[in-house]
């Protein structure tokens, strides 16, 4: 009891003005967006890094993170505790099986020249969609010879040293099928290792979703992966995320978002494929072409 009621005199108090002013500049920054609900968890985790700079408070720390010329570390840090990276290996089953028997179907036949796939899973965490991603690919089969490039990005530092290390525990295999972890993994005090055979596939980067200059270097995707990250963004942000994905994405490339989430009021830029087993946008093909460069 004792030490709940420590914690509770160690936070330190956030008006209901400085919020709304820190929360704004987190939202210009990453696209997170945290309604008038969420002050209580600001206040709780942004408490530790007002004490680790020694400042009295949290309009110091808005002074802070606005104007000192170290305010983009601070804001890298600051997103790391708040960030949602909640994340599985196989997530969403259904949009999965569209991906390897339909997608990646369809893309070995358009991609059959250049024999090149290029698949971008943004805001990937600690990396289980973009490996989930290359096994697919690989129990797909038939892309031997084939340069296959998976890349996992994410504005959270410490879930992508994870992802690099690519050592998971239980939590993140609740969905995955005891045949794959046997074949793709190997056991290592307690957790699993993914096999450099799938890792050599797939890289990562920090990158913030709403930087579209430092995007633009990964050049064109045939595929990409946002799920379950636009959920935390408000919608000014959304757009700008989504108009940066049509630009990356080659013409007939798909996006597939997570099962909640939709480009409702967002964009009329995508068609929806009804595939078999899951709607998913697309890129529509150039009138008239059907060659993808
Ligand atoms: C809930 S996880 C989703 C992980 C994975 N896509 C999945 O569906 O299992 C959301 C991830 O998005 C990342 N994220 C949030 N805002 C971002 C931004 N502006 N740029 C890049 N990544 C961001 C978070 O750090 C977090 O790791």
């Amino acid at each position: 009891m004792r030490c709940c009621l420590f914690e509770t005199e160690d936070i330190i108090p956030l008006s209901d003005d400085v919020f709304r002013l820190i929360r704004d500049i987190i939202k210009d920054y990453c696209g997170l967006y945290f309604d008038d609900s969420s002050r209580y968890l600001l206040e709780k985790r942004l408490t530790r890094r007002i004490r680790s700079h020694h400042l009295d408070d949290f309009r110091d720390y808005y002074r802070f993170i606005r104007y000192d010329r170290n305010s983009s570390e601070e804001l890298a840090a600051i997103i790391d505790v708040l960030t949602v990276n909640e994340t599985y290996f196989f997530r969403e089953q259904n949009q999965l099986r569209a991906f390897s028997e339909e997608i990646l179907e369809e893309m070995k036949e358009t991609n059959r020249d250049r024999k090149t796939l290029r698949i971008w899973s943004a805001g990937c965490s600690s990396g289980e969609e973009p490996y989930t991603i290359a096994m697919l690919i690989n129990e797909r089969g038939n892309f031997n010879g084939w340069d296959i490039e998976i890349h996992g990005s994410d504005i959270n530092q410490r879930v992508l040293q994870t992802a690099r290390k690519g050592i998971y525990r239980k939590n993140s295999f609740r969905t995955t099928e005891p045949y794959l972890l046997r074949k793709y993994f190997v056991e290592e005090d307690g957790s699993h290792k993914i096999l450099d055979s799938v890792k050599k596939n797939v890289n990562f980067s920090y990158l913030n979703l709403l930087d579209p200059v430092k995007t633009r270097f990964l050049g064109k995707m045939d595929v990409i992966f946002c799920r379950n990250v636009l959920i935390y963004f408000d919608s000014v942000s959304r757009r700008k995320v989504i108009e940066n994905f049509y630009d990356r994405l080659v013409d007939g490339g798909y996006l597939l978002l997570g099962h909640a989430e939709s480009l409702i009021n967002i964009s009329t830029a995508f068609t929806l494929r009804h595939f078999k087993n899951d709607m998913v946008y697309q890129k529509p093909e150039k009138k008239g072409m059907n060659i993808r460069i």
